[in-house]
């Protein structure tokens, strides 16, 4: 491959733990030495330090079948448990579990012994709806306490829950509840967004409304509606229940019993290549193990002073795994934030920082680059002292984002931990260890102990240092995905069958590199990559190389088909407001044409630049290129549905003409 599109491995910068950082640090270099010593006993014994067994496990890991794995299956847990008496009992009951800042600011300071007690009042009322072990409950909620009780509440009865976001709509909220048949809704009046209250039991109503030629059976009896937006609802008698109505007088008292470590624990539902989005299937004892053990290292967590904040919505698997299952089982005191970043003024979350003190942040680079934009001057009106430590996940951070997050978030003293992992995944696969890695901005470095990973050429053979080609994952590990919920083949097919021949290694999906220190660079999903004269080249390479120069804010590449080159190159990019009154959008696409061949090798320069004001993104924030391949390629945009802003394509493409 040539050396002209290495640019993102020129990154030299690099960022030592700092003397204090190092000797406060929970994590330890002895961490990877066990695990290379024996990776499954590893694993075995931080399950039985994490975690506490309701009846201990014998054996650890069962491969015997590939891809079908089961992690100390023999043993028995309650997760719920894990995540709230076990603490309570422990003497820290007066510890807060969450501090959680509604939008409108709004306030609420939850203990884990009141936590504790709420969830188990839920529990009954599940148990008393018919809602036993097996059973499947949709959650539908805005980002408030109840989320997290709800979900505990399901899982102590040993009921497994599937979140649906609640951004999405009523068609794909109701293909989540038929896929996984669920029994009972919990959702909301609805939740403040954006400074409104923004709806959600109308989208409930109507995804459980007339199915007449659906051909499809109503499985759910019950819609549990917790009153949070004061909006007029809807009520349909004998199947509609208040949460208001029903939890208080529910009793306080629930024994947790142990589930076996297999039990399925959620369905989280998520994009593949085809229309039809996969069921994810999690379980309980391996998945929790990896969830608390990555908290705790990763975030170098010391759970009687720090107040941890991951900003991800709980419809997401990073609002499972880093504010529901990781934190609780930890012990954590953490914010939950209900809105958005920019309400009701562009500096709400640093003033959340400030207001808790908060020490430990996670956050994904798209916000990161959002806040770039707006520059520099709305955090630095808040006292952000308090952060000790950020990270970062979903997507690329581009070295310039990563820099800036940690100069201007973190002072330029804060560690930034970049996480690779996947819903797939379940939890962190490849960060860095803060306190014992030496950082390098834009690599994701190294897979934590206990995990193997690999990149591989298409023929699976290790690429070797400086090269690059798909990541793999070599090894079991414990909170991998048992399935897609319902269709076993999709799960072999889509993961595992194009390395089949290597005995169960893992297809991610992601292009990566090896840099000369064996160090891994995510180079985006591998239907990101383009080929240009038969170059390969990362979307995520030139995005980064766009990014750098200080007119833009940020950009978006895609692969064109070409007819001289097979692809082409054509870049979205949204300029800093104060360049765009100086120069005419031609002279600025022209310039970072140019750009880009200086940056990175004329191979890479982009056919087409197009300045646009906005970029078309999921609800989780992420790109969606094949929007702008659509309009790059001069076709009709396509399904726009998951889009946060669903009049984003008519904007970008009359910009465009
Ligand atoms: C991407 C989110 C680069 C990757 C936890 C992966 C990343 C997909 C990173 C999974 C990272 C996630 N660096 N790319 N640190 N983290 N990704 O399922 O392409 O929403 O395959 O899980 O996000 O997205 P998902």
């Amino acid at each position: 491959m040539s050396s002209q599109i290495d640019h993102l491995l020129d990154e030299s910068r690099r960022f030592a733990p700092s003397a204090e950082f190092a000797a406060e640090a929970i994590a330890t270099k002895e961490l990877y030495h066990r695990a290379q010593a024996d990776r499954v006993g590893f694993w075995a014994d931080e399950a039985r330090e994490l975690l506490t067994w309701s009846k201990p496990f014998t054996e650890a890991l069962d491969w015997s079948n590939p891809p079908f794995a089961t992690w100390f299956a023999d043993g028995e847990l309650n997760v719920a448990y894990n995540c709230l008496d076990r603490h309570v009992e422990a003497g820290n009951g007066d510890r807060v579990a969450l501090l959680w800042e509604g939008e409108p600011g709004d306030s609420r300071r939850i203990t884990y012994a009141e936590l504790t007690e709420e969830v188990k009042r839920v529990a009954n009322v599940l148990t008393d709806l018919g809602v036993g072990a097996g059973d499947r409950v949709a959650i539908y909620l805005p980002m408030i306490p109840e989320a997290v009780t709800a979900m505990l509440a399901v899982v102590r009865v040993g009921a497994i829950h599937s979140v649906v976001f609640g951004g999405f709509s009523a068609d794909s909220l109701r293909a989540r509840i038929d896929d996984a048949g669920a029994k009972l809704v919990i959702t909301a009046d609805g939740g403040y967004r954006k400074g409104k209250v923004s709806a959600l039991k109308p989208a409930v109503d109507m995804a459980l409304g007339d199915r007449n030629g659906s051909g499809v059976q109503e499985t759910v009896e019950h819609v549990l509606v917790v009153k949070r937006g004061g909006n007029d609802v809807e009520w349909t008698e004998g199947r509609d229940l208040w949460w208001h109505d029903v939890v208080p007088q529910a009793s306080a008292e629930h024994e947790a019993s142990g589930f076996p470590a297999e039990n399925p624990l959620f369905i989280l539902y998520t994009s593949g290549t085809t229309g039809k989005p996969k069921g994810i299937l999690h379980t309980s004892g391996g998945y929790l193990t990896q969830t608390a053990f990555t908290h705790k290292n990763v975030f170098d967590l010391h759970p009687e002073t720090d107040v941890y904040w991951c900003t991800a919505d709980i419809g997401w698997i990073t609002g499972h795994s880093y504010v529901v299952y990781g934190p609780l089982a930890n012990g954590a005191t953490q914010v939950l934030y209900e809105g958005t970043p920019d309400t009701p003024h562009p500096g709400r979350w640093w003033e959340v920082v400030e207001k808790y003190g908060v020490t430990i942040l996670y956050t994904a680079p798209t916000a990161i680059r959002s806040f770039m934009k707006i520059g520099r001057s709305v955090p630095k009106k808040f006292d952000l002292s308090s952060l000790r430590l950020l990270g970062s996940v979903g997507e690329p951070i581009n070295p310039e984002a990563w820099i800036w997050y940690r100069k201007v978030i973190g002072d330029d003293r804060t560690p930034v931990v970049d996480t690779w992992w996947q819903t797939e995944t379940g939890a962190i696969m490849i960060s860095a260890l803060p306190g014992i890695t030496e950082t390098k901005p834009g690599s994701a470095q190294v897979a934590l102990p206990g995990i193997a990973v690999d990149v591989v050429d298409d023929a699976g053979v290790h690429v070797g240092n400086g090269n690059g080609g798909l990541l793999v994952i070599t090894e079991p590990w414990p909170s991998m995905l048992r399935g897609i919920w319902g269709d076993p083949d999709r799960y072999v097919e889509t993961y595992w069958e194009k390395f089949a021949d290597k005995g169960g290694y893992y297809f991610a999906g992601d292009g990566a590199r090896l840099d000369d220190d064996g160090d891994v660079w995510l180079m985006g999903r591998v239907d990101d990559v383009m080929n240009v004269s038969g170059h390969r080249l990362s979307t995520a390479e030139i995005e980064s190389a766009l990014v750098a120069h200080e007119a833009t804010a940020e950009a978006a590449v895609v692969g064109a088909s070409d007819e001289t080159t097979g692809q082409a190159v054509v870049a979205f990019v949204i300029i800093k407001e104060s360049y765009l009154s100086q120069h005419t959008p031609e002279g600025l696409a022209t310039h970072l044409r140019v750009w880009v061949g200086e940056q990175i090798g004329p191979i890479a320069r982009p056919r087409d630049v197009y300045i646009v004001g906005e970029l078309p993104k999921t609800r989780s924030g992420k790109i969606m290129r094949r929007l702008l391949r659509d309009v790059a390629e001069g076709r009709e945009v396509g399904d726009t549905t998951t889009l946060a802003d669903t009049m984003v394509m008519s904007v970008i493409s009359a910009q465009v003409k």
